[in-house]
């Protein structure tokens, strides 16, 4: 176990942080929850951040802003070492993996786009003739009911 440096103690109070990161309080106790953040008590039992949690906001805001969920977020920040902030190399890599995410629902919603145009005016939401209901009916064979639409690995998988 390594002793703390003056520069790892957790100083920083959650209204310090959120001045700083430019979120709300209530954002940094959601960041906690969802164990995208840490805070320590100080012997006032108060909550209290390293420094460096400022570019793990600063990397959380970002990934956002790129459409990426917080659950997706958290899976790839718990991949860190001993959940170290990222660097920037780590950035690097979990904006192209991300980057990688975003051409996937890009394209399945280009796919969606382009079924919809038969539908427009339309509303009967077939089973048997509605491509979004049920393209290509392709979930037939497995279960019942248009399954698809949220599923577009399932659904190349099945084309194939
Ligand atoms: S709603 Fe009729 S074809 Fe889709």
């Amino acid at each position: 176990m390594t002793t703390p440096t003056t520069r790892d103690e957790p100083r920083l109070s959650v209204g310090q942080v959120a001045k700083r990161a430019d979120v709300a309080v209530s954002a940094l106790h959601f960041y906690e929850t969802k164990g995208l953040i840490r805070s320590w008590r100080n012997a006032g039992n108060q909550r209290r951040f390293k420094k460096d949690v400022l570019r793990r906001i600063a990397v959380i805001k970002a990934a956002q802003k790129m459409g990426i969920s917080l659950l997706e977020i958290q899976e790839t920040l718990s991949k860190l070492p001993e959940s170290r902030t990222p660097t920037k190399e780590d950035w690097a890599s979990m904006s192209r993996f991300w980057q990688a995410k975003l051409d996937e629902k890009i394209a399945y919603m280009t796919r969606v786009r382009d079924m919809v145009d038969g539908c427009i005016g339309c509303g009967c939401l077939s089973m048997k003739s509605c491509p979004i209901y049920n393209p290509d009916d392709i979930v037939a064979k497995e279960c019942n009911g248009a399954v698809i639409l949220d599923q577009p690995e399932r659904a190349r998988a099945a084309k194939n």
